[in-house]
């Protein structure tokens, strides 16, 4: 990739012209960052030395452009750079899965650390898709065996790029169907099964904004009509596909902790709890099957 070389002043000025046009400071930062290759912190230090010189990995025209893609027709960065960071990589994104949000990040500290003892186990992700969950297990449980489900091929595919190139040592499949469905032969054998569902009542989806709405897929979106419906789904099977003592994390909408934890209580999973996201909000809920000889 050919390095590109300006005057801080220069940067500056580019930065200012672009924030007249419109958007938020914070996502032209996120784009000179992910784009741009250049680190925030790199960029406040411009502020105080004007006669710095920036490398940048993009020309400012580049960039340029793909801020009026985004502002013209709101298209997500994500898409138009092509990746994300999430946790410690920065994972490819494209319009054929959501981009993997920051809060979901949680579910992972949630997760693993009751694990660090854990040296062999089987892990599941349903509703992989840009299989961000599953490259963090991937990565976090190497020798343990993987499960990465979706039911959209084209979220598959990049799944598994984001697989190969970040847990390419650690045992993973991609399984292609619905839920629980393509983890039939193992069933009962799940000791961790993650799950990010499709949560947004369908009234909801008319009000989201431009940059969700129209480029994020419904499928990875849309929760039926009181939002539930996928969670419900995974709910039900869950007692049939963990194996005893085994756990269920699964993240939902704002307003759904009640609803979704009465539902692992009504199935009889246990040790039922809810868990807050950064804003203090309950957005995931947390379940075990019960029987606790758990080795
Ligand atoms: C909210 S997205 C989560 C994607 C990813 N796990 C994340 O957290 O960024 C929900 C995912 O569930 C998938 N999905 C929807 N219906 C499904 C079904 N019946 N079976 C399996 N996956 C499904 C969608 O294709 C989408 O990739």
């Amino acid at each position: 990739m050919a390095l590109l070389e300006f005057s801080a002043a220069e940067l500056l000025a580019w930065r200012r012209a672009q924030l007249a046009e419109g958007g938020r400071a914070v996502d032209l930062d996120w784009l000179l960052d992910l784009g741009g290759g250049l680190r925030w912190s790199v960029l406040q230090q411009l502020h105080l030395d004007p006669l710095r010189s920036v490398v940048l990995e993009r020309s400012l025209e580049q960039l340029a452009i793909i801020w009026k893609q985004h502002l013209d027709n709101s298209i997500p960065l994500q898409h138009l750079v092509g990746c994300c960071p999430w946790r410690d990589v920065v994972l490819e994104v494209s319009a054929a899965a959501l981009i993997p949000r920051q809060e979901t990040e949680l579910l992972l500290d949630f997760a693993l650390p009751g694990l660090a003892q854990q040296p062999f186990g089987r892990w599941a992700d349903l509703g992989t898709g840009s299989g961000a969950i599953a490259v963090a297990l991937a990565r976090a449980l190497p020798d343990w065996r993987g499960h990465a489900v979706d039911c959209s091929r084209e979220a598959l595919a990049l799944a598994e790029r984001n697989l190969q190139r970040f847990a390419p040592h650690a045992s993973w499949q991609l399984h292609h169907g619905s839920w629980w469905e393509p983890l039939r032969p193992w069933w009962g054998e799940l000791s961790l099964v993650l799950t990010n569902p499709p949560y947004i009542p369908d009234a909801e989806l008319a009000q989201l904004e431009p940059v969700v709405r129209d480029h994020e897929p419904h499928l990875a979106l849309c929760g039926g009509a009181d939002g539930l419906e996928a969670c419900r789904h995974v709910i039900d099977g869950a007692m049939q596909a963990l194996r005893p003592g085994g756990w269920l994390l699964m993240e939902h909408h704002h307003d759904q902790s009640d609803a979704v934890l009465a539902l692992m209580r009504q199935q009889g999973l246990q040790e039922v709890a809810y868990k807050s996201d950064l804003l203090a909000i309950r957005r995931f809920a947390i379940a075990r099957h019960p029987e606790h000889n758990y080795k």
